[in-house]
């Protein structure tokens, strides 16, 4: 399967973080090269690392020439990279309220901002060989908004940057794979939902119950949705949101 990802250079932002580095487990078996592009280091050494932050536009600019002088070729973009909050670990007030424009800014800088400016970078390079795929993470919280209640016994408010965020990403997928058609390079989006991360039990219980599958999906469970549409398996399609989310969003 995904024989076609063989020696495939595949740009991977945020791939230190927790679902970046379940890509990176997951490409492991198609003999292809992970270049993640992170502020931080990852901890798994089966893919190239350059730091980079992708909201500086001359930063991610360098770095593209030095994977193309390095690698030769960039085959395949995922933008993965987000400024998301952990319940307990942030202090900030997220309530709608008091939400600050400086926290917009910053969310909507690595989410949109970041995005766009590797799609702009990465793209336009697969774009003039005529050949490429993009992939953006989204969420199931693009298609529905958060439900406040399911975050009340952490003490935690989804941000409304999160919707903004993840809803842009939609309009970028949909904008770049039309604008691109005529270069063959495709875009899609995965629309996941929530993994399961040891989160707190009461938390759980209450999304379990907002979920037909009754549960968060497992780490591993996104691997082959995030390959078939890296690969020439999914030639056929470009501009879709892919929702993978234990059907939350149809109840
Ligand atoms: N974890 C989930 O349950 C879940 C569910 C649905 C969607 N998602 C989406 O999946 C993606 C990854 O989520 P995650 O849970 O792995 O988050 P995470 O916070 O663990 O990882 C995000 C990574 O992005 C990096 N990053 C942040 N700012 C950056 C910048 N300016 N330049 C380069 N890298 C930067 C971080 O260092 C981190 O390694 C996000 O887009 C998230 O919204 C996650």
């Amino acid at each position: 399967m995904y024989r076609d990802l063989k020696n495939k250079n595949i740009v991977l932002t945020g791939g230190s973080g927790f679902l970046g580095q379940q890509i990176v487990e997951a490409f492991k078996f198609t003999s292809s090269n992970i270049i993640i592009l992170d502020i931080k280091k990852p901890n798994n050494n089966n893919a190239k690392f350059y730091k980079c932050d992708i909201t500086k536009e001359n930063e991610v600019k360098k770095v593209s020439h030095k994977i193309i002088k390095n690698h030769k070729k960039i085959d395949v973009l995922i933008n993965n990279a987000a400024s998301d909050y952990v319940p307990g670990k942030n202090k900030n007030d997220l309530s709608l309220e008091n939400f600050k424009l400086n926290i917009w800014k910053k969310d909507l800088n690595v989410g949109l901002d970041g995005a766009f400016i590797c799609t702009k970078i990465f793209g336009s390079i697969m774009a003039s060989r005529k050949q490429g795929v993009i992939l953006n993470i989204s969420s199931d919280l693009s298609i529905i908004a958060p439900s406040q209640d399911l975050y009340k016994s952490l003490n935690f408010i989804k941000p409304v940057t999160y919707s903004v965020v993840k809803q842009g990403i939609n309009g970028l997928t949909k904008y770049t794979a039309a604008y691109w058609a005529n270069k063959n390079v495709r875009c899609n989006a995965i629309a996941p939902g929530g993994i399961f991360n040891n989160q707190d039990k009461k938390f759980l219980k209450k999304i379990k119950k907002a979920i037909p599958l009754k549960r968060l999906a497992k780490k591993n469970e996104y691997n082959d949705l995030i390959l078939f549409l890296c690969s020439k398996s999914s030639s056929y399609m470009t501009g879709s949101i892919v929702i993978a989310d234990g059907g939350r969003t149809i109840i």
